[in-house]
């Protein structure tokens, strides 16, 4: 099995701390170690660093490499794309790095991770991907669903079908459903949130991208590294929507690991650790009479007085402050600022 690392999205949900230099896989988030080493260490287990392909761009290389250092994987491979593509390009160029240069053959398993998510235990999760990968052998594009709790618009959402072995057959794949259909997807009771993380072999993804998006198919059937060369002529689509809205050979499992793709300020509050008074405090933060708020410092010091429910992100040169529940928004802000230049 080849792990297959995603970590090109230029990300900016976490905007003032993600920005298009610095996206959210590189941020350590109160841990010791980034979202990307973080993912790379959760594979470990599994495979050797020589097994692991690193796919980004070069505006983000020295940062994959320091990050591969930091968690003792240098041995990985750091794949580069000419120009982001969006994810299903950079799996088909994957796929094919894996057969021209590692080798791999065609029946070789992938599987396919985002960077930039929160996943423990490591024990449980390892145990999801062996099952997602015993399915991937039988031909399956393998997905793992995520219980929803919420109509949560950014993330794909599978409807469960027949039993497959640990998992079942997708009846329907939809990603990014507006808010009403998310909400009776949710109502309804039998889907799952799509993790972002796939798993299938060389070969089946290969005849999926034939079938369903000739013109990748077509250029990543150039051998390695010619493939790069046209790399740029691949439309700009992710794997969602390219391969799992279409396919037939979907299936999914159903995660036992917990997991949290931490999109959002909300999520990050969600996450870290509150005191007596429902406050998450990172950094120097002085809250006074304060509920359920979050506050990450990193220059300045933070007082908060008679604050609830609100989100305060302090950077050297932007303060965002947010209502919680509303932090979505941040994408916004982001449009605006790109708007003026
Ligand atoms: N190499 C490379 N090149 N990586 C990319 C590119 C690219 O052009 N674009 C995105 N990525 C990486 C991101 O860094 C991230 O780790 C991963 O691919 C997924 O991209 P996102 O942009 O974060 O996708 P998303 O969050 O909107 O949606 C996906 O994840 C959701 C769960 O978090 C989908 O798979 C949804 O269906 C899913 O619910
Ligand atoms: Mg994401």
């Amino acid at each position: 099995m080849k792990i297959i690392i995603l970590a090109g999205g230029g990300g900016t949900r976490l905007f003032p701390l993600s920005r298009t230099c610095l996206p959210k896989q590189f941020l350590k988030l109160g841990e010791e170690q980034s979202l990307l080493a973080q993912t790379v260490k959760r594979f470990m287990p599994l495979v050797k660093p020589s097994d692991m392909v690193v796919v980004t761009n070069q505006a983000y290389y020295h940062h994959v490499q320091a990050e591969l250092a930091a968690c003792g994987a240098s041995g990985a491979h750091i794949l580069l794309e000419p120009v982001a593509r969006n994810t299903a390009p950079a799996i088909a160029l994957a796929a094919r790095f894996c057969l021209d240069e590692l080798g791999a053959p065609s029946d070789e398993v992938l599987f396919i991770t985002p960077s930039d998510h929160i996943i423990h235990p490591v024990d449980q999760f390892i145990r999801n991907v062996r099952q997602a990968a015993e399915l991937a052998k039988q031909d399956k594009i393998v997905t793992f669903g995520i219980k929803p709790d919420k109509p949560e618009t950014g993330y794909g959402y599978i409807q469960a079908g027949q039993p497959f072995g640990a998992g079942y057959q997708v009846a329907c794949f939809r990603e990014k459903p507006d808010k009403d259909t998310a909400e009776a997807y949710l109502a309804a009771g039998n889907y799952y949130w799509n993790s972002g993380m796939f798993a299938f072999t060389v070969g089946c993804m290969l005849e999926e991208l034939r079938v369903h998006q000739p013109e990748i198919y077509q250029i990543a059937s150039a051998v390695f590294p010619e493939v790069i060369n046209n790399f740029a002529a691949m439309p700009s689509i992710s794997i969602d929507y390219a391969v799992a809205e279409k396919s037939t050979r979907v299936v999914t499992v159903p995660m036992t690991a917990y997991w949290n793709d931490i999109g959002s300020w909300d999520a990050i509050y969600d996450v870290l650790e509150k005191d007596s008074s429902g406050n998450a405090i990172k950094g120097d933060c002085l809250p006074v009479d304060c509920v359920n708020t979050l506050m990450l410092g990193r220059n300045r010091l933070i007082a908060g007085i008679g604050l609830e429910d609100v989100l305060v992100v302090e950077t050297d040169d932007v303060i965002v402050v947010a209502k919680r529940g509303e932090s979505q928004k941040v994408k916004d802000v982001v449009n605006e600022l790109k708007s003026r230049g």
